[in-house]
């Protein structure tokens, strides 16, 4: 068993422009995302099997999905699972079209997966119980062109991630 998700993985520039954006927001508590860990979940996946794993591995889950840039300039926080995150301004259809096609092939892989309103977003603390402060304008432009299956490890290493799969988008122009 892994606890996989599927997601958006940045490249390092990105990551850095996240990391600086995430440094600026003052959480005043909890506990802060490693720069390396900072990620857009497109499909949290839960306890996987390793046959179904294997099948994720091997599937192409968004033949069709096109590249698309993100716009991150909103910072917020969340009362109930208590975390502060990033998000983007808008949420291009692109974005809610690769969510849905790696919740299908995530379902195609016999898995249950929650279809509960996708909210995407970078989260950058946990265990934030207070609205944080300096949620002052920026902007991050996030080029993203592929999407990741990624594993949440456990034991020792648990609280880190391993990038499993990466998966190209389509260009733009080439679509
Ligand atoms: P979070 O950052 O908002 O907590 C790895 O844990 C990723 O999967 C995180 O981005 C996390 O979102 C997300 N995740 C964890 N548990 C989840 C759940 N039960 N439902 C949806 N997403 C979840």
């Amino acid at each position: 068993m892994s606890r996989l998700f599927f997601a958006l993985w940045p490249d390092e520039l990105t990551r850095g422009a996240l990391a600086a954006a995430a440094a600026r927001v003052d959480v005043r508590e909890g506990r802060r995302v490693r720069a390396a860990d900072l990620h857009l979940t497109l499909a949290f996946l839960g306890n996987v099997p390793g046959a179904a794993q294997a099948a994720l591995m091997t599937a192409e889950p968004a033949p069709r999905a096109a590249a698309f840039t993100l716009e991150v300039g909103l910072a917020g926080w969340w009362r109930s699972s208590r975390v502060a995150w990033l998000a983007p301004l808008e949420e291009p259809l692109a974005l809610h079209a690769l969510h849905a096609a790696v919740s299908d092939a995530a379902a195609a892989a016999g898995l249950a997966i929650e279809r509960r309103t996708y909210r995407p977003h970078v989260t950058i603390a946990r265990q934030v119980r207070r609205s944080p402060r300096g949620l002052e304008a920026f902007a991050v432009r996030w080029q993203v062109t592929d999407f990741a299956l990624v594993e949440s490890l456990q034991g020792a290493a648990a609280g880190r991630y391993e990038v499993r799969r990466r998966w190209a988008l389509a260009d733009r122009a080439g679509n």
